[in-house]
């Protein structure tokens, strides 16, 4: 394993994670609607896991939460506050969106990588940048690779700076869409370790994945959807124990 430890440095719940709601969020590109009325409560401190078919929408729901694309009806409430009230610079900073491939600055070194989000963003000085940093690479489990630049880390390691990144915002909520999907197979777990890390210590998740035995093992809630709607909600017992749908059956018959 060439990855390290993620959760070396602090303990206990050092997030105060908000309450993410969905009210009956309708997205469209163009004429077509790709998200028909999805309704859904995150509470304060819990992980949410959204699982379902290749193009059911389920990316399309993260981008219309902190609207980089925008919501054709409905809301989305961040601790009870309408994100559509809230300018989108400000939302971003409040929920974090870490995707697939991490958009790290190929130039700068982890670090700096962290800390001009903190400056250009947060309006740091470069010394507090810095500092806030470190602290948030040693989270991720990286305290001894920050002067790398992202060629010199794998993959696994690259993610978690983009983490970093995006958790040195201080968000209230942070989405995550298919981060471990373009990681080898023996850098995944290391991810997926520091995600449920980052739940068990309070912050609020909503995480579409793939990998259900994660799904299984740190979710409070798991979300199954199907065509732009949510099919099923229930714990991991009910979700993969348990499916109603026959749609749902039918789909963790194809991926487990
Ligand atoms: N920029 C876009 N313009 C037009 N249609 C889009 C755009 N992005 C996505 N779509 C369509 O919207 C639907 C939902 O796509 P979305 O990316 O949200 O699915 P997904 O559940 O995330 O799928 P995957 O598991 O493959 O990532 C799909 O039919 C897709 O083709
Ligand atoms: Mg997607």
């Amino acid at each position: 394993m060439t990855y390290t430890s993620p959760m070396p440095v602090v303990d206990g719940r050092i997030y105060e994670g908000s309450s993410l709601e969905l009210k009956d969020l309708t997205m469209a590109y163009g004429p077509v609607d790709v998200l028909r009325g999805v309704s859904l409560t995150v509470a304060p401190g819990t992980t949410t896991c959204v699982i379902g078919p290749s193009g059911s929408g389920k990316s399309t729901m993260l981008r219309g939460i902190n609207r980089l694309h925008e919501p054709k009806s409905g809301d989305v409430l961040i601790h009870g506050e309408s994100a559509l009230q809230v300018k989108p610079d400000v939302l971003r900073s409040r929920i974090g969106l870490v995707f697939q491939h991490f958009n790290l600055f190929p130039d700068h070194t982890a670090l700096e990588n962290v800390a001009l989000a903190l400056r250009n963003v947060k309006r740091m000085s470069k010394g507090e940048s810095r500092r806030i940093a470190h602290q948030r690479l040693a989270e991720v489990g990286l305290a001894e690779r920050t002067d790398h630049r992202p060629r010199d880390l794998s993959g696994g390691q690259q993610q978690r700076v983009a983490i970093a990144r995006a958790l040195a915002m201080e968000p209230e909520v942070m989405l995550f869409d298919e981060v471990t999907s373009a990681l080898d197979p023996e850098l995944v777990k290391g991810v997926l370790n520091l995600l449920a890390g980052l739940g068990q210590r309070g912050m609020t998740m909503l995480v579409v994945t793939h990998e259900m035995k994660f799904a299984r093992r740190a979710a409070d809630q798991v979300v199954f959807m199907d065509e732009g709607k949510i099919v099923e909600v229930g714990t991991p017992e009910q979700i993969f124990d348990a499916p109603k749908s026959e749609r749902l059956q039918r789909f963790l018959s194809e991926v487990l």
